[in-house]
């Protein structure tokens, strides 16, 4: 993150003696990135974080891509997955590239150790469920439609909460940077002289929450960390607990957004995706489509223009909202529109949203620099007559108006593209 911010026990100085109660020095770790040139946190540990046994590679966590070569829409409908394996071993990766691998999960056990990535920062968007994540740097409670941001190299454990009857299974949307890059608010939001989120971004410091207390852990025993590298989760055991940090300062820690805390950015004319914009890594983006007034010209077409999108691909997941305006989708879908091929609104919406004036639609835009390809699990949840839903159709022949020929936009559309 841009800010500073500190949690916990900290010496006056850095690189100082810094004391437990039994005189033993405490363990400073300077938690860096990019060479000792990017952001920073310089963390207070009881045990040395270098004592730890193990590594011993457990399973594959490289996706197999496949149809790397076709170019088509894709829509992959997530909602019939059956839950299964834990918060980390549930993950699905259904896209993915160089840069970026997406996922969906839907947990059935919990986590009975902790993780970290080494390969890239992580952005968890919860679908559905609530609970804690456990971090080095403290503890961060979430809930439905939560962004939660946890950098490359952070220990955690995610646990959700018992599921009530009736309530939907946990789930969540994995975006996962894989190229190095980190996963950071627009830098055009920020001041450059003072990291500050500047006046016209859609959100601000107040919308971000930081990690809480409590924060450390003291005890001893035999402790799992899982770790995905080089392609593979290793298991390295600790003889202390993980999370064992008396203090924290920096400007490098997990925190997390809620999408309903996203203020949408409205004009008189349609806005393009990057009014949308959230964070962004190299070479993608993750876009917020919340709930919003839709552009006021008395005669603007609220729906987004055809568009090729000639040097990205765009992959949506659709969370909540009005569905009718694009066939065939429901929450939990994800459509894949790639760089190559235009797309739209479908035959007759553009009519039937007319005079519209808001939108209810919630979605998670990821749109890549280089092309996505599909996994295996994709094609298996593929609807293979997507492609082909822009066709001409009685429903289009209807010109926006239902079959008791009234117009069935109503006031209220989604704009999804
Ligand atoms: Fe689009």
């Amino acid at each position: 993150m841009a800010f500073y911010t500190k949690l916990g026990q900290l010496p006056p100085k850095r690189h100082i003696q810094f004391r437990r109660p039994d005189g033993a020095l405490y363990s400073e770790e300077v938690f860096g990135t990019e060479g000792f040139v990017g952001p920073t946190s310089t963390l207070y540990h009881i045990h040395p974080p270098t004592q730890v046994t193990g590594w011993k590679p457990i399973y594959h966590s490289k996706p197999e891509y496949v149809e790397r070569e076709v170019m088509r829409m894709r829509h992959i409908r997530s909602s019939p997955m059956p839950p299964k394996g834990d918060p980390i071993t549930g993950r699905v990766v259904l896209f993915g590239n160089e840069d970026v691998e997406m996922s969906v999960c839907v947990p059935s056990e919990p986590m009975n150790y902790w993780f970290k990535s080494g390969t890239g920062d992580e952005c968890i968007f919860v679908h559905h469920g609530s609970g804690t994540v456990h971090t080095t740097f403290g503890t961060l409670k979430f809930r439905a439609k939560d962004y939660i941001i946890i950098p490359k190299g952070i220990i955690y454990q995610m646990i959700f909460d018992p599921t009530a009857q009736g309530e939907p299974n946990p789930r969540f949307l994995l975006i996962e940077s894989v190229n190095g890059s980190h996963i950071l608010p627009p830098p055009r939001y920020l001041s450059k002289q003072t990291s500050q989120f500047l006046e016209h971004a859609p959100y601000c410091e107040r919308d971000l929450r930081i990690p809480q207390l409590p924060l450390t852990f003291d005890k001893q025993g035999q402790y799992e960390v899982r770790i995905k590298t080089r392609g593979m989760v290793h298991s390295y055991m600790y003889t202390y607990h993980p999370l064992d940090v008396v203090g924290w300062d920096g400007c490098y820690y997990p925190y997390i957004f809620n999408i309903d805390d996203f203020s949408p950015i409205v004009g008189k004319h349609h806005l393009p995706p990057p009014t949308h914009q959230t964070f962004e890594a190299r070479n993608f983006v993750i876009c917020s489509f919340c709930p919003r007034l839709l552009d006021f010209h008395p005669l603007a077409i609220v729906l987004p223009y055809n568009h090729s999108n000639l040097d990205s691909d765009e992959v949506l997941y659709y969370v909540e909202g009005n569905y009718k305006a694009r066939r065939g989708i429901e929450s939990a879908s994800l459509t894949l529109h790639p760089q190559g091929i235009p797309h739209g609104p479908h035959p007759g919406t553009v009519e039937a949203s007319i005079g519209a004036t808001k939108s209810d639609e919630l979605a998670v835009m990821c749109d890549t620099f280089r092309p996505l390809f599909p996994t295996k699990a994709a094609l298996e949840l593929d609807d293979q007559s997507y492609p082909l839903s822009w066709e001409n159709s009685p429903d289009s022949k209807l010109d926006g108006k239902d079959s008791t020929g009234k117009k069935s936009g109503g006031s209220n559309v989604n704009t999804w593209s």
